[in-house]
Parts: C-alpha cells; structure tokens; sequence
C-alpha cells in the first residue's frame, strides 16, 4: 500500500506544522483536535505560514490556497480518521492522555491504518503496546517549527514491521524532509538526548559560575555556533515541551539527564516560554521573536560544561550503536540547527579543557558527568 491521506491528532504547535507539510506535498490531510477553537487558530497559524513562505518565494501565491485546501479540520474522530491511510498522533507528552488517544483510536481504525506517533521522549515499543497493531506502529519525531526543519527521526519500536519503516521513511522523504533512522528505541532518541539535559546545563552553570542567562545564551550562540542560545531555544520549544520531555526520560533512564528544579518550577507557574509571552525571557506575543544576544556578552563565558554534556551524551549515542557519526552529525545540524558537527565545536572549544571540566564536575556533583570512553578517542 502506499500512502495518499494523512489525519494528525492534535493542532498544536507540532501537529498543525505536520499537517502544513504534508499539505505542501500534496497529501490530503486532516487535522482533528478536540474543540473548534483549537483548530481555528491552528488554521490561522498556517495560513500565516504560508504567507510567509511564499513572501520569500518558497512557495507561489496561488499554492497558499492550494495548500490551505488540502487541510480539513475536525473535530469527529471517526470522521477524521475514516479515509485514514497513516494517522499522525501529536497529542501532549502525556503517556496517560496518549494511552486514551490509542484506546479510542484501536475501537475506531481499520486494521490497515499505521499508527505515528511524534512523541519526542515516550517509548515507542510501550507506545506500541498500547495498540492493536505494534506491527503497524512506528515512532515520527519532527523538530520545532516542522515547516522549516529539515529533520525527522524515524524509530521503529521492536515490533515494527520493516515495511512500514521503509512506507513511513517514503513519505518523509516525499514531504521534503530527511528521515535518520533511530535503531535503538532509547531514552531521547538521537537529538533530544543530546539537546534536553542542556537546558538544565545551562541553569547549573548560570548558578555554579554566576552568569547572566544572556551571557550564556550568547556564548554558545558566538563560540558554539548554535542556531540560538540555551534559554531562547528553551522558551521557544516551550517550558511544557521541555518539562515533560526532562519528566519522562528521566523517570526511565537516570544517566540521560541531571534535573534543575527551575524547569518544573517555571511549568508549574505556566511561565511556558515564548506560547505565553514569558518563559526564561519575556515577549510581546505569541509570533516568532528573537533575543539580542551579542560577541560581545559571549566574550564573558567559556560554556565548557555545556559542551561538555552534549559531546558526551553524542559520545554515549555512537558507544550504544543507536546511530552511526555521520546520521549523529545530519541530526544535530538539521534537528538543533548546529552550524558545526558536535566533536569538531568539541575539538574547536578544546578537549583537555572540556574532559578536565567533566572531571571537576564528577567530583563535585556524581556520575553524571563521567566522561564516555567515546570523548577520549577524539583528537
Ligand atoms: N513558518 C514559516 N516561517 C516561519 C515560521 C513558520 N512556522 N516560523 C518562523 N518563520 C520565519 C520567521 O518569521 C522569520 O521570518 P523573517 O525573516 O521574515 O523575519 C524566519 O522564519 C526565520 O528568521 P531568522 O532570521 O530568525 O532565521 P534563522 O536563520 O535563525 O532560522 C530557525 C530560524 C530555523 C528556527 C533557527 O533559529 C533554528 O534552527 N533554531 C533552532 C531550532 C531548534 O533547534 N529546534 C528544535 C528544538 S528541539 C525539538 O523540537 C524537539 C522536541 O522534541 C523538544
């Protein structure tokens, strides 16, 4: 079978960037979600996309339309999913809340219909396990905003069938995006592993070396070349996100991250990031802005514990097999946006002075930040 009509649960800030992709690439698409409201401003939000997109000529004017049409909104389930060939879950990292999800979905979806989750931390075999079809279940991981990033993760749980791996990484590709296949279903798949247990670095180094955010947030934005600071990115993926994320992969593997309290703290009091105008920063709505980070601030900051977490979590990913250097490297650059692969900003920043500062860090904080035998090998 080959896939022709996709139906994404859940319009948010993933699931309407699915929908608007796979609408770019000619599927006929339903986005469902469980009030109107929900979807109202989920179709406002693509058809700003779109705008967008075609002011800057990646699209033509006529195709906003097009595209638009190719999306239908609604809040029927049954009737969302009757045309069903794949059905795209991105619903809130919520184990218990998708458990429902699947529950309704095994008693509505004919047996041929692949089940995707875009869980980015959950389990995809114990997502399986919560179907009828564990077969025909397979983990999509897109990255924020999905419109203009390059990367899906593909991760097949350990009862996927390989051709619904190979239909599903077919139709990544025809929707433009570059599937890496994540071979171990692990704590974090690729690029979360690497990118979460940072955003709780950078609030340990705020306090251990007493540094403004700002200084931080530009450092690794000047001297380790990321797209965007720590807290920026934080606020922009969203507190929540990041939470719930941080929640359910260490309450599976205690080695990927060391929490900082700040984080729960900041979701408790809803302070989400940029979705409700403060988060690490403050902003003036919900639309895109960016923070002024500066050479001149990152003049101030050696983030040598930052890339000291994320080399060594990388190092851990190569160790374990779940990916080979070079689909590591595609991941990180089309996933967080690195301008440079992860152990050449490591040998760039200087090995000695990273392992030295793991080692200092071990001693004072645990082993956490052992270093992987990986991380020596690099020179
Ligand atoms: N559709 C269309 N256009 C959009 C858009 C959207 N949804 N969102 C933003 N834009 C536009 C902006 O309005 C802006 O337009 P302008 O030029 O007219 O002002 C433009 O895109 C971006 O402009 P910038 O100059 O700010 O662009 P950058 O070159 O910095 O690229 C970026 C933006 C791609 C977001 C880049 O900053 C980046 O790669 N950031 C890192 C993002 C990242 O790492 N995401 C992953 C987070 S982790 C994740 O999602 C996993 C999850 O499981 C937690």
């Amino acid at each position: 079978m080959s896939i022709k009509n996709i139906t994404v649960l859940g319009s948010g800030i993933m699931g309407h960037g699915i929908a608007q992709v796979s609408a770019m690439a000619d599927y006929k698409v339903v986005l469902r979600d469980i009030e109107q409201k929900f979807l109202d401003k989920a179709m406002e939000k693509i058809r700003w996309s779109l705008q967008k997109l075609a002011e800057k000529n990646k699209i033509t004017v006529e195709e906003v339309d097009i595209f638009y049409n190719n999306i239908t909104p609604l809040v029927d389930l049954q009737t969302a999913i009757h045309e069903a060939d794949l059905i795209i879950e991105a619903v809130p990292e919520d184990f218990n809340l998708k458990k429902k999800v699947y529950q309704e979905l095994n008693s509505l979806a004919e047996k041929n219909i692949i089940f995707a989750s875009n869980t980015s931390t959950l389990p995809i075999t114990e997502l399986s396990s919560l179907t009828d079809r564990p077969d025909k279940f397979i983990g999509v991981h897109f990255f924020n905003p999905p419109q203009l990033m390059k990367l899906v993760e593909v991760i097949p749980g350990t009862r996927t069938d390989a051709k619904v791996t190979q239909e599903v990484t077919n139709y990544i590709n025809k929707i433009n995006k570059r599937p890496v296949v994540c071979n171990k279903d692990v704590s974090g798949f690729i690029v979360n592993r690497v990118f979460i247990p940072l955003v709780h670095e950078a609030l340990f180094s705020m306090e251990r070396d007493h540094v403004s955010k700002e200084v931080i947030d530009s450092a690794v934005k000047f001297k380790l070349e990321f797209p965007m600071g720590i807290f920026e990115l934080a606020d922009y993926t969203g507190l929540d996100v990041i939470h719930k994320a941080s929640y359910e992969m260490n309450l599976r593997d205690k080695s990927v991250l060391l929490p900082h309290p700040k984080i729960k703290e900041k979701y408790d009091n809803q302070n989400l990031g940029q979705k409700s105008g403060s988060g690490f920063y403050e902003y003036k709505g919900d639309n895109y802005e960016r923070i002024d980070l500066t050479m001149e601030k990152a003049s101030e900051y050696d983030p040598y514990s930052i890339i000291g977490v994320a080399a060594n979590n990388a190092s851990w990913l190569i160790e374990n097999q779940v990916c080979s250097i070079e689909d590591l490297n595609v991941a990180l650059r089309l996933g967080m946006g690195l301008k440079m692969d992860i152990f050449d900003i490591f040998k760039k920043i200087g090995p000695s002075h990273v392992i030295g500062k793991l080692l200092e860090l071990e001693s004072k904080y645990g082993s956490f930040y052992h270093p992987n035998q990986y991380l020596y090998s690099i020179k």
